[in-house]
């Protein structure tokens, strides 16, 4: 796995939702709860800019069609049928890192 800071955001426990670039990748990061999170940028459902929503009861709200999905493991809400892909963070020294897997480790994946 390889780690990339995100730039110009600062571990706090207040709760936050922005869209950031780390590692060449758009995404979007959410402080809940203490915890942080890191989802694709778009939303599944239209590809709607996600950073544009609302978290509530451990869930990414979509401002368009207001599809939810879990911050912890991606998936969509009952009947969705759907999820985003979400990366592991760290937090190191208040700064905040997202892990991304190599190719090597996506190939593998794939064949699980
Ligand atoms: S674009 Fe996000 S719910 Fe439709």
């Amino acid at each position: 796995m390889n780690w990339f800071k995100v730039p110009g955001v600062v571990y706090t426990q207040e709760p936050f939702i922005k869209k950031v670039v780390a590692g060449g990748k758009s995404l979007c990061l959410v402080g809940y709860n203490g915890e942080v999170f890191a989802l694709a940028s778009r939303c599944p459902h239209a590809q709607e800019d996600i950073s544009r929503g609302w978290c509530k009861d451990g869930k990414l709200v979509c401002p368009i069609h207001r599809f939810s999905y879990d911050l912890q493991t991606g998936r969509g809400s009952p009947g969705q049928n759907d999820f985003i892909h979400t990366y592991p963070v760290k937090i190191k020294t208040n700064e905040i890192y997202v892990g991304f897997n190599t190719w090597k480790e996506n190939l593998i994946n794939l064949f699980k």
